[in-house]
């Protein structure tokens, strides 16, 4: 049994009309890092405000190890926060920063010398330790801010975009480090950020929130294999999943998606699922990722389009092929794939790897989980 440590139950926070948190319950097991993923404004900050104590929500309540601190203030939390805008104190040493927590405690001079060396060794800090924090890079900024809580040694470690400033090299070699720390020490870790790629490498869970409302929570694995709703899926996953609508009909022995005249067969991408005859007469939209998505210059699979354009992405090309008119779909290929705008291709999909999600609602279709009777 994993151990809950912290518990966040019904939490409502409003400003003035504005409702920033809505109704949001989760848990984060001992040890693990658990990600607030969503765009900017849905209220991660709020929330890890709520958890610190530097906010008091309107409803809901706060547990962490099993005791109720809705009502405890912040320095009475064991809790430490590490802002967006790292706050180092420009004119101490880098020492001094990272000794702050400690000394504000009034720890004897030796244990805050072993603690700060310690801490300073594990953020590759040391050699800094008695420069001014003014004269350090931004990369070295972060881990000071970082160093400042892991020397307190907080219960939760809340992190909020802590990586947003820095530019892609550095943010890369800190969500290593990040991730390698958080191994080694096993803290439990609260993580912000808005940006998905980097919640799906550092977490071992991520919280999909919108609009102050928690969508989904699960592993990245499972968040991205079955999204549930229209949001998480196009929130996810880069370059962004293709999403076909239209009513599922079935016509002359086939199964097609209408939109406003435009047909578009969909039997080999639905016949097999289980469950289909229940969705047949529904407003639906098909979420395909281009990574599952094949193309074969020879023609074959689902569908026939044509090559419109390509970007290039890493070793892969984003393939951009168009099925109708108003119907377009971009695949991933590798780039020794040979070509050439105009080219006619046949399009190949798992129909394993399908999406479904109703029109109206947003929501997944499990069509497996429906069974036809
Ligand atoms: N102190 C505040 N007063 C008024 N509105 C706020 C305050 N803090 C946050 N908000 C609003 O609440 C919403 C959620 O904000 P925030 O939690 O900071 O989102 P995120 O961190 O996901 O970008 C936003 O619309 C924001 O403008
Ligand atoms: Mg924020």
């Amino acid at each position: 049994m994993k151990k809950v440590k912290l518990e966040v139950k019904n939490i409502t926070k409003r400003f003035g009309d504005l409702l920033a948190v809505n109704n949001v319950s989760f848990e984060v097991y001992e040890g693990e890092t658990f990600t607030l993923l969503g765009p900017s404004g849905c209220g991660k900050t709020t929330t890890l405000r709520i958890i610190a104590g530097l906010e008091k929500p309107d409803k809901g309540r706060v547990f962490i190890g099993g005791r109720d601190v809705t009502d405890v203030p912040p320095r009475e939390r064991n809790v430490c926060l590490v802002f967006q805008e790292y706050a180092v104190f420009p004119h101490m040493t880098v020492y001094d920063n990272i000794a702050f927590g400690l000394k504000a405690r009034k720890e004897p001079e030796e244990l805050i010398a072993r603690r700060v060396r310690e801490v300073a060794e594990l953020l590759g800090l040391t050699s800094v330790l008695n420069t001014k924090a003014s004269k350090v890079g931004l990369s070295e900024k972060q881990r000071i801010a970082l160093g400042r809580c892991l020397v307190v040694e907080p219960e939760i470690l809340l992190l909020d975009e802590p990586l947003t400033l820095a530019d892609a090299k550095i943010r890369e070699t800190m969500r290593r480090e990040l991730r390698r720390l958080q191994r080694e020490l096993k803290i439990t870790m609260i993580y912000v950020t808005h940006d998905q790629l980097e919640a799906m490498m550092l977490s071992d869970r991520i919280a999909v929130m919108n609009a102050g409302r928690l969508l989904q929570v699960g592993t990245p694995r499972e968040i991205y294999e079955k999204p549930k709703n229209l949001f998480v899926a196009y929130f996810i996953g880069s370059p962004t999943i293709n999403l076909i609508e239209g009513k599922l009909v079935r016509k002359d022995g086939k199964l097609v998606l209408e939109k406003e005249g435009l047909v578009l067969d969909a039997t080999k991408l639905l016949e097999e699922a289980k469950g289909v005859g229940k969705i047949i007469g529904r407003e639906i939209v098909i979420g395909i990722r281009p990574e599952d998505i094949q193309i074969d210059p020879s023609g074959h699979g689902v569908w026939k389009g044509e090559v419109e354009l390509f970007e290039v992405s890493g070793d892969q090309l984003i393939v951009h092929i168009k099925l109708a008119e108003e119907t377009k779909i971009r695949a991933m290929a590798p780039f020794s794939l040979r070509l050439r705008t105009g080219d006619i291709v046949g399009v190949a999909i798992n129909p394993d790897k399908v999406h479904v999600f109703d029109r109206k609602t947003g929501e997944r279709i499990d069509l497996l989980s429906i069974g036809e009777a």
